[in-house]
């Protein structure tokens, strides 16, 4: 058991489960009705040890059980990764109506892009009043990006190689949108045709 949350260990795993199973409900209702797969991969994780302490020495706050799970919000981070848009707005939406659960915080990167191109949809919710998890939902191309940019660390626009480089990945970041939407047009024209086929 991580030492850092004390007795509030089990409570943070109940909270993960919680929403692990609510979104697997969801999967699987939506394969049952249409036949794909909303979810291209989840992974999760209780946040560990060394960057909870870290995290709340940079915050200043007490290096206890009680501010690691009630003042730090993301003690358990989910990341839902969709293969379409419309996908990650149908388990966002559902997720904010979950019995029990209260919406703390919401950030659409997705519509309100960072301005280093960075996209996603945060979510951050009070579980069952036993504690916060952060919730970040995004595309294939989403995640593919975000991943690529934490990777790479460059130092952050001082040089005119480092402007070039910002520049380059927020290209990148808006060809990868770009795409997306394009996906999406697809995805619907194939299901609107499938839609009249079967009427
Ligand atoms: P906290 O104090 O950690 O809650 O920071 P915040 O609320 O200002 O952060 P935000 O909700 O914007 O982002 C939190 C998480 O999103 C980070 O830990 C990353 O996982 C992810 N994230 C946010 N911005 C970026 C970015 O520019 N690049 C990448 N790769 N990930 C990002
Ligand atoms: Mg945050």
């Amino acid at each position: 058991m991580d030492s850092i949350y004390g007795t509030r260990y089990q409570d943070l795993e109940e909270i993960m489960n919680f929403i692990l199973d609510e979104i697997n409900k969801v999967r699987e209702e939506t394969l049952a009705n249409s036949d794909s797969d909303p979810i291209e991969h989840i992974i999760y994780r209780i946040k560990s040890e060394n960057s909870m302490i870290g995290k709340l020495k940079r915050k200043g706050l007490p290096l206890t059980a009680e501010s690691a799970t009630e003042s730090v919000y993301d003690a358990v981070g989910i990341r839902v990764v969709c293969a379409f848009l419309k996908d990650v707005y149908m388990i966002c939406d559902h997720l904010k109506c979950m019995d029990g659960c209260e919406v703390v915080e919401e950030k659409d990167y997705i519509k309100h892009a960072k301005a280093n191109g960075y996209r996603s949809y945060h979510l951050i919710l009070r579980v069952n009043d036993k504690g916060y998890a952060e919730i970040q939902l995004r595309t294939i191309s989403q995640d593919t990006w975000a991943a690529l940019e934490h990777n790479i660390h460059y130092k952050k626009e001082k040089t005119e190689m480092e402007k070039l480089i910002a520049e380059e990945l927020k290209r990148c970041a808006d060809e990868l949108a770009s795409t997306d939407l394009s996906m999406q047009t697809i995805r619907d024209m194939i299901e609107n045709a499938e839609r009249s086929i079967d009427q």
